[in-house]
């Protein structure tokens, strides 16, 4: 089965811990973060390799 892309809106601390939870299941993956937050956003995305939008 092909991975399960998940996208993430916000990069806060509910946000971040979904996106975790997430990537911790072998069939997901974190594809992209939308985020205002100049700091936690590119953070959050980074971490999993996502794309990060700020829109
Ligand atoms: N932390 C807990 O254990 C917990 C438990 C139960 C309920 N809650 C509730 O869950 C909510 C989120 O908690 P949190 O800990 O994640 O808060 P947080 O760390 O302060 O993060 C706030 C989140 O809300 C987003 N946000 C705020 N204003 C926004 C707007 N105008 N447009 C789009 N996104 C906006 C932020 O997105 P950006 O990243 O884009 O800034 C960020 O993802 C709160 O209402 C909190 O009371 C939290």
């Amino acid at each position: 089965m092909s991975a399960l892309r998940i996208g993430i809106i916000g990069s806060g601390g509910i946000a971040t811990r979904r996106a975790h939870s997430f990537a911790a299941l072998p069939e997901c993956r974190i594809a992209a973060i939308a985020a205002r937050n100049p700091e936690t956003g590119p953070a959050l995305a980074e971490a999993h390799g996502s794309d990060l939008t700020t829109d």
